[in-house]
């Protein structure tokens, strides 16, 4: 890669880092050579109730997997999150919200913030929630989000967050799974200018719900909602009564902090566990680190509190620092695409975290819209969700950063709990589009399909060997897929789903997934679930759903679909599948191309030759490889002719 591809750590910053390049470097040995030993004096982060005297206990063999992380000691989430940083801080402010409407906004202070926890965990106590429940939090992204999952920690229950985008359906399969007992939403949300009717869908998703004997409802809009009396209640008229202080549960570091569901290679979501302890560790001191935090920055990560971006690294890690944090309901492009860098101006925002994919559609507007806005309080830029192309980079650099912030691309999953690889702002020089180097205590591996792995300069699967203490303990009922699904493909190490590729430097370069997902908009998409979802439409016999390049969504959902005996193609029926999936899962998932399939490439076996379909859905329509197992060669030929009429008829 040539020289002018590497933008050193800007002059003047690694002085006040946390971490320069020599401690890096130092620091990253160390946590090598004695794991245990930096994980232990990490841990000190946090405040124990009873310290723990052990540090890791992990065991990789696929018939009796362990991951367990400072076992013996116990704490309380809330304590650390919140407690911990008052009286010092009551009247400072830990959360600037702006509303979906421009001018509409609040503030938290970290004494409100400790009010609103107590309060509503004191009423979630009285419905019977104890250590160990799950409650599901189905909520906008408003400062209730982040004190019902406090409120839940406090009790030592179980949050499990649904994004709020999601559809009845994909709602009520999270509630089934995780047997809530507990709902909490809102009457409506709003997101664009456009109202999302949370409590009608949540009505909707509790039909047949045994297991949620109640609902919180935040009135956010105000709206009148179906009430069901005896079940629900309004969120505000229950705290406005219970009592001001909650004790906080004890529980164990290995006991869960919250659930996460995300798309898998089946058709059903899985529910990643995460630990109480080692989740607060690494979520807390990586935070810090990677962001470079200081006392008196302000922070804003702009992901959905749905997603584990907004668990890691917009709540627990700001709130385990004491940090003030932005938090905004709406789009990047509503009312106009200037909205971001508004809000950056307006608090002064010092470290801002987001998506390529918005980057994108922003890079779209040109400079006009930036330009209108003071953006020289930022310091620190991220990135996070999927790979970032080197243009999206130079632009986020140049145009947003004024060339004078790094960019901490920071990979990670669901699955890892917080940072695996990143270019800590101080010591590690950029490369765009590379999430560069291991987080400490981290070990990556490069391995190749035959589970070899490999040295120097290689592209192959992303793998990493030994734990971390963030990392998922399980997935929920279902430990035997948590153990095929990650550590059986390349025994001793953790597989990620993900294709990377290491320079001479030792960058790493993530190039997207290997596996049966598609990361649409820094989304995961299961391909076997938008299937059933399609395939689950009455005219429907068939479907097969493949990633495909989309220029801003990064990859695009494209679905070959075999329609019924005697069942006419047509363009309603075409918007009737679309409308269907949006209804099965949420609007992330809307297929961008349904093309009409009168059968699909199979193998004599049946089997679905996906490959073949990759290539049609990228418009490459040489190189199928080896078709001699295509069962009947004419289906390919009837698929190619039709994606290059579509072409043909787009170009015209
Ligand atoms: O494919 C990788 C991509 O997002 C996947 C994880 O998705 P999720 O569990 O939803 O978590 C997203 C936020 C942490 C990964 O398997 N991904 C995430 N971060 C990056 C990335 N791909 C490239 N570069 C990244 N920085």
């Amino acid at each position: 890669m040539p020289q002018d591809d590497v933008f050193p750590v800007p002059p003047g910053f690694a002085a006040h880092a946390h971490v320069d390049g020599a401690e890096y470097d130092r620091l990253y040995g160390q946590s090598l050579d004695d794991n245990d030993g930096f994980w232990r004096e990490q841990a000190a982060f946090l405040d124990w109730t009873r310290p723990f005297t052990q540090v890791s206990d992990t065991n990789f063999a696929a018939d009796d997997l362990r991951i367990s992380w400072f076992a013996d000691g116990t704490l309380n989430a809330s304590v650390n999150c919140i407690d911990r940083h008052l009286p010092a801080k009551a009247d400072q402010l830990a959360i600037l919200w702006q509303g979906d409407a421009p001018g509409e906004r609040r503030t938290v202070t970290w004494g409100e913030l400790a009010d609103k926890v107590n309060r509503l965990a004191n009423v979630l106590k009285g419905l019977g929630v104890a250590k160990g429940d799950v409650v599901t939090i189905y909520l906008p992204v408003i400062p209730e989000a982040i004190v019902a999952m406090m409120a839940c920690v406090r009790l030592g229950a179980v949050h499990s967050v649904v994004f709020s985008g999601f559809s009845a359906e994909a709602l009520a399969n999270r509630i089934e799974d995780a047997g809530a007992k507990v709902l909490i939403t809102a009457d409506e949300g709003h997101r664009g200018g456009r109202v999302v009717p949370l409590k009608r869908n949540a009505d909707v998703a509790l039909a047949g719900q045994p297991s949620v004997a109640h609902v919180v409802v935040v009135r956010r809009s105000g709206a009148q909602v179906p009430f069901t009396a005896e079940r629900d209640l309004w969120y505000d008229e229950a705290v406005a009564t219970a009592e001001a202080y909650c004790p906080p549960v004890e529980v164990g570091a290995e006991d869960p902090l919250f659930i996460l569901y995300t798309s898998g290679s089946t058709g059903k979501p899985k529910g990643l566990v995460h630990s109480t302890g080692g989740y607060l560790v690494h979520a807390g001191t990586s935070w810090r680190v990677i962001f470079d935090w200081h006392e008196g920055d302000v922070f804003w990560c702009t992901a959905d509190v749905g997603w584990v971006t907004a668990h890691t690294y917009k709540i627990y890690g700001p709130l385990l620092n004491g940090a003030t944090s932005v938090m905004f309901e709406g789009v990047p492009t509503w009312p106009d695409s200037s909205r971001w860098w508004s809000i950056i101006e307006d608090y002064r925002v010092n470290i801002f975290y987001t998506a390529p994919t918005a980057l994108r559609s922003l890079m779209r507007e040109g400079e006009g819209p930036v330009a209108k806005h003071d953006l020289s309080s930022l310091r620190v830029l991220g990135s996070v969700g999927e790979p970032i192309n080197p243009e999206a980079w130079r632009w986020y650099h140049s145009v947003i950063g004024g060339g004078r912030c790094p960019i901490v691309d920071t990979y990670w999953q669901t699955e890892t709990g917080a940072v695996l690889l990143v270019p800590i702002p101080g010591a590690v020089a950029n490369k765009p589009g590379m999430a560069a180097k291991p987080y400490f205590g981290i070990r990556p591996e490069v391995v190749d399909a035959e589970g070899n792995t490999l040295e120097g300069e290689a592209s192959g699967n992303m793998c990493f060997r030994g734990s971390w203490p963030g990392q998922a303990r399980t997935i929920l009922h279902d430990h035997a897929r948590f153990v095929q699904t990650y550590f059986a493909p390349y025994p001793g190490r953790f597989f990620t789903g993900d294709g990377v590729m290491r320079d001479a430097d030792g960058y790493y370069r993530i190039t997207g997934r290997v596996d049966d997902v598609i990361n649409v908009s820094g989304h995961r998409l299961g391909t076997v679930e938008l299937e059933s979802a399609i395939s689950s439409h009455p005219a429907v016999a068939e479907s097969a759903v493949v990633g495909y390049p989309h220029d801003l969504k990064g990859q695009g959902v494209f679905a070959y679909v075999t329609l019924k005996d005697g069942i006419a193609e047509s363009e309603e029926l075409r918007k009737e599948v679309v409308d269907w999936v949006r209804a099965r899962i949420g609007p992330i998932a809307s297929p961008d191309v349904i093309q009409w399939a009168p059968a699909l490439p199979k193998n004599r076996a049946g089997k679905i030759l996906r490959r073949i379909l990759t290539k049609v859905a990228a418009n490459d329509f040489q190189n199928f490889g080896d078709t001699s197992t295509v069962a009947d060669p004419a289906v390919v030929d009837d698929i190619v002719s039709r994606r290059q009429d579509t072409l043909a008829k787009e170009q015209a």
